[in-house]
């Protein structure tokens, strides 16, 4: 049976991620917002995937895009499914992608299948569409995942329309949490969104071992991951800042390196791995190492060998209004040599073939340029090859918001 994922804000980054845990050829994207895993749903590690808001198991593929047939369609088999559900209330949603279909019209679906559902003697509740999809919210305080939920998802795959079940949503909660109750925050430095740390990890840990794609059907919803085969793998971030990616890598169940040159973070990082332990839902955290080092990153050589490098390097300053000439080259000069300067020294500290990513900062200079670190275009002569992914373009890879100055572009390296 396969997965489906539904992509967040930026698709192109959730697919870069999941090419780089699953590979190319396991990636079918339907349209913007959905793909096809050809992962087992029960292997598919949802709950690290920073750039995916909804998981789901396809239930059929209808050779049709009308409305009106898949209407017929989920009419005529959709008591039948009920029948399957435990007893009790049944709470049912319906959320569209790539239709243009209104919200009224997708409320009016689900009250035609609700009254189909009920003559067969079942009481049903339809989420209320206020957009054509349901929000994550929704899903989880309609109760839409649970043993008497149904959320069905439509999704315009072109002449067919892929009808799935969602299983899980992203646990908005859990990331509201790690991000804003971290006791020890700076927002001069930045603040890196969670999700998008579980990215730049992500795509610094290329394909997953074996070993590590278990079945999580057999692991009860409430709980983490168990620590699989990471155990050989070390995880360094020389530009840890308050440590959101360090927290988010031991969650995951790497050992964690990090280091910074500035006494302040390398404090705050620490205080905020410990609040991390005091959490409920860590238990992971046990079993994980985590090191943090006054180092600044240019010359510093690390006690331990790192097997994936994941960071978001110095941004420069946080500009409020597209920068003068002066200033953008100010900031691109001293990031520039500092995120350089790091790529020089670990060369010498790691493996072949170990990979890197970094968020690099690349400034919005007018309404429609971006303008790049120049070390973007002298990758190789410092020892490194650029990864690319079939499914997401390099230059898509940038994080960022509307009207932000400075974005952050990932850049994914493999060490010749
Ligand atoms: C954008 S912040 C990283 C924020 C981090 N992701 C977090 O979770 O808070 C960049 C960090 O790089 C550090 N830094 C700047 N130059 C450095 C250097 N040469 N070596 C090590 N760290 C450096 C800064 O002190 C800052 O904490």
């Amino acid at each position: 049976m396969n997965s489906l994922i539904i992509l967040g804000r930026q698709p192109a980054l959730g697919l870069a991620e999941l090419e780089s845990l699953y590979g190319p050829d396991k990636l079918l994207p339907i349209g913007d917002t959905a793909v096809i895993v050809d992962v087992d749903p029960c292997l598919l590690a949802f709950d690290r995937l920073g750039g995916a808001v909804k998981f789901a198991r396809v239930l059929t593929e209808l050779k049709t895009v009308s409305w009106d047939e898949i209407g017929n369609f989920l009419v005529k088999s959709s008591p039948e499914h009920s029948k399957n559900m435990a007893p009790g209330k049944m709470h049912l949603g319906i959320s569209v992608y790539g239709f243009y279909q209104t919200p009224k019209q997708v409320q009016q679906l689900g009250l035609k299948l609700k009254r189909a559902i009920h003559a067969t003697g079942r009481s049903v509740r339809v989420a209320p569409n206020h957009e054509i999809s349901l929000s994550s919210a929704q899903v989880i305080h309609g109760h839409l995942c649970g043993p008497n939920g149904w959320e069905l998802l439509l999704i315009n795959a072109g002449e067919q329309t892929v009808i799935a079940q969602t299983i899980k949503v992203q646990d908005i909660e859990a990331y509201t949490r790690r991000d804003r109750n971290r006791p020890a925050r700076d927002a001069k430095v930045g603040m890196l969104p969670p999700k998008l740390a579980q990215i730049i990890i992500n795509l610094s840990s290329g394909p997953l071992p074996a070993e590590a794609m278990l079945s999580v059907c057999d692991i009860p919803p409430d709980q983490p991951l168990p620590k699989l085969h990471f155990n050989q793998a070390l995880l360094l971030d020389p530009f840890c800042g308050s440590g959101v990616i360090l927290q988010e890598a031991a969650i995951m169940g790497y050992d964690c390196l990090g280091s910074d040159v500035d006494q302040r973070m390398v404090d705050y990082a620490r205080t905020n791995i410990q609040w991390l332990h005091k959490l409920p839902k860590s238990p992971l955290l046990d079993e994980v190492s985590t090191e943090i080092l006054l180092a600044d990153a240019t010359n510093y050589r690390w006690p331990r060998k790192p097997t994936l490098i994941a960071s978001e390097t110095d941004l420069g300053p946080p500009f409020g209004a597209f920068p003068s000439k002066t200033q953008l080259e100010a900031a691109r000069n001293s990031c520039d040599r500092i995120a350089r300067g790091f790529l020089t020294n670990i060369s010498k500290q790691i493996d072949s073939g170990t990979r890197i990513c970094l968020a690099l900062p690349a400034w919005q200079v007018s309404q429609t340029k971006l303008a790049h670190l120049p070390l973007l275009d002298s990758i190789e002569v410092i020892g490194y090859n650029r990864v690319s992914f079939r499914h997401s373009r390099d230059e898509q890879l940038i994080y960022k918001r509307p009207g932000q100055i400075v974005a952050r572009e990932l850049l994914v390296l493999s060490k010749i």
